[in-house]
């Protein structure tokens, strides 16, 4: 099976992006598309969030972050005076939404992320954010080239590069709706994100 031709894929508009996304067949994710979520945002963002993909809602309307946790996090942005669309930038690391036998939500597969991840390095080049925040494990070792396993919780506290992008991890929003005790750590996380800026 070829896999997406990083190369071929680094040269493209956001024009010839987004609808190669929308049509991709790199991997099996997109048997049960509804709608491939390409990202959202202002497409020369200062901040760009990347989830781990899409879930049951957002299949449905192929926007990011759309359900509860998506609440959550527009919470955060309005916080960081960065509102959807304005100067921020919202993606996932796979565009189409993984499910297991059940039609349960899952975590993408390394073979998935390493088919979906030329299309988000292509965005991360187009938008040139100044700092990248990887909600949750699947976001931050798959940006960082890091083992599939290393749990968020050891990458949380320092600031990682993506080439010379500074990048903070911290907790996925929909784990920080099952463990609210938490976001007291994420706001720390987004605080780190704010000294890691470049100042202007
Ligand atoms: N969770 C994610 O990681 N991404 C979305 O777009 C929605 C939920």
């Amino acid at each position: 099976r070829a896999m997406v031709q990083e190369s071929a894929i680094a040269t493209l508009s956001w024009d010839e992006l987004q609808p190669m996304v929308e049509s991709c067949r790199q991997c099996g994710l997109c048997q049960g598309r509804k709608k491939a979520v390409f990202g959202t945002g202002d497409k020369q963002a200062k901040w760009l969030f990347v989830g781990e993909g899409p879930g049951y809602n957002e299949n449905l309307q192929g926007l990011p972050f759309v359900g509860a946790a998506g609440q959550l996090l527009d919470n955060m942005l309005k916080s960081l005076g960065v509102p959807r669309g304005e100067q921020s930038y919202i993606a996932n690391i796979v565009k189409c939404r993984p499910t297991d036998e059940q039609g349960k939500d899952r975590p993408p597969t390394a073979d998935e992320i390493a088919a979906c991840l030329p299309y988000l390095h292509r965005q991360i080049d187009l938008i040139k954010p100044q700092i990248i925040v990887a909600l949750g494990k699947t976001a931050a070792v798959s940006l960082l080239g890091m083992d599939l396993e290393t749990p968020v919780g050891q990458l949380r506290g320092k600031v990682h590069r993506f080439k010379d992008i500074p990048v903070v991890a911290t907790y996925h929003p929909a784990y920080l709706l099952r463990k609210p005790a938490d976001k007291a750590k994420a706001w720390a996380d987004l605080c780190l994100a704010i000294k890691a800026l470049p100042v202007s």
